[in-house]
């Protein structure tokens, strides 16, 4: 990392652009322009902070391809947009996913270029750690640049609550060449939903992340129905706003729809995901078919007593598996992000089932609105009082 200090930051941003503009150069022949308005600009960016490291692995990964036009642009305008990435400080996966290709989809809705500040080291590291290590494509549908914060037009956009759409038209008759949407999380499908088919293609899994998919089923079990389990627990158990997964939700939901497809289809099977797999063995004990690598039930142990009329089916719990290939194979924290993503991603086909939020003490409810949050065609899941499942 190199900082600059004020009173050098004249001299050395003019090195830092010269050096930049050489490696720009270099790489204009491929159709990779960053910092394109340095030159001509007259003033330099208040932030003169550059991750160098990452800025240069990233850079050097991002595939060196003619980019062909994007998709987005049908004029030649260099308006462009960009979004504070408010969740790239430090929030998860699946909250970068949503302010990234809410951005794509904006940027698309506005007609004008999407841009990631480059001088912004939070940027670049998880753009270069957590994002293109995964999606490959995904990082190579906007421009990186440096733009000045004096000819930024900024304006407050999607505030303070993650799950609402704050509808970009507005911004349509914006005549400033950059604008700033300054606002947090962007948490709604309808910022990109009219790009999916895009989006994707942008999220497909890596050749490794998709073999490793491939290996959780064995090849008997492929014609079976799948059912995959999504639980959150972790951070959510603690941070004293999500509600983790709830072990007799998880387990009931589970029951009702294996007792629903069991009406058509022979064998089911179920797949668990989530980030505990000890909380995946206590819930489904009496199904899981190999549990002898898995550790023992959870301490402290939980409150959950195994249902008597359960359905027969069996649990399969992937091993050692890591986000990416959870999201290659394809939920019940009502507000998981990532449990989002998966359904978001799964394949056409694949319906999609959900905990209504309202039933559970998860605090995200105050900032959401769920017809804004959860597509029109996935389907709600609530419990009667008597502990039954019902669908809306
Ligand atoms: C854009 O249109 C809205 C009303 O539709 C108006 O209030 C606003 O002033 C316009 N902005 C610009 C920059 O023209
Ligand atoms: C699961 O249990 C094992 C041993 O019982 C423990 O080492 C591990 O940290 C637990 N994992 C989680 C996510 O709690
Ligand atoms: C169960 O797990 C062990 C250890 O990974 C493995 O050797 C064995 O083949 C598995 N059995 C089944 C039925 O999947
Ligand atoms: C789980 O408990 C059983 C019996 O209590 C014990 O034999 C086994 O080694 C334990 N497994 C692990 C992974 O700790
Ligand atoms: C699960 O259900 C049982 C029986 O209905 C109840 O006693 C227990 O408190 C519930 N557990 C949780 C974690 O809510």
């Amino acid at each position: 990392m190199i900082r600059y200090n004020t009173n050098n930051l004249m001299s050395l941003c003019v090195a830092v652009g010269i050096l930049a503009n050489i490696y720009i150069v270099t790489r204009l022949t491929i159709g990779f322009k960053i910092l394109e308005d340095f030159p001509q600009i007259q003033e330099f960016p208040s932030r003169c902070v550059i991750d160098e490291d990452y800025f240069l692995s990233f850079v050097e990964s991002r595939r060196v391809t003619e980019l062909k036009e994007k998709v987005f642009l049908k004029n030649n305008n260099d308006k462009t947009v960009q979004l504070k990435l408010f969740a790239f400080q430090s929030a998860g996966l699946g909250n970068k996913l949503f302010e990234i290709i809410s951005l794509l989809g904006i940027a698309n809705s506005l007609q004008r270029r999407p841009v990631i500040d480059a001088t912004i080291p939070s940027n670049i590291r998880s753009l270069h750690k957590s994002i293109q290590p995964l999606f490959p494509k995904l990082v190579e549908q906007f421009d990186l640049k440096m733009i000045p914060a004096s000819s930024v037009s900024s304006h407050q956009m999607n505030w303070v609550k993650c799950c609402i759409f704050d509808d970009p038209k507005k911004m349509l008759n914006r005549s400033e060449q950059h604008l700033m949407l300054n606002g947090h999380y962007f948490q709604s499908f309808k910022y990109f939903h009219h790009l999916r088919s895009e989006i994707r293609e942008w999220l497909a899994p890596s050749k490794m992340a998709k073999l490793a998919a491939e290996t959780v089923l064995t090849s008997e079990l492929k014609e079976d129905l799948i059912i995959c389990t999504h639980i959150r627990r972790g951070d959510f158990q603690t941070d004293g706003v999500h509600q983790p997964s709830d072990p007799n939700f998880t387990r009931a939901a589970t029951d009702f729809l294996v007792k629903h497809y069991q009406k058509w289809h022979y064998r089911t099977t179920v797949v668990v995901f989530g980030n505990d797999v000890n909380f995946s063995k206590a819930v489904f004990e009496d199904r899981v078919s190999n549990s002898s690598v898995i550790p023992n039930r959870t301490t402290p142990p939980l409150n959950f007593p195994i249902p008597e009329n359960s359905p027969k089916y069996s649990v399969i719990l992937p091993q050692n598996s890591t986000p990416e290939n959870d999201l290659a194979f394809s939920r019940q924290a009502p507000s998981s992000t990532f449990g989002w993503w998966l359904s978001y991603l799964a394949k056409r086909s694949a319906v999609v089932y959900y905990r209504d939020i309202r039933e559970t003490k998860d605090k995200v409810i105050n900032d959401m609105n769920p017809n804004d949050f959860y597509p029109p065609e996935w389907i709600k899941l609530g419990t009667r009082p008597n502990g039954d499942i019902f669908k809306f």
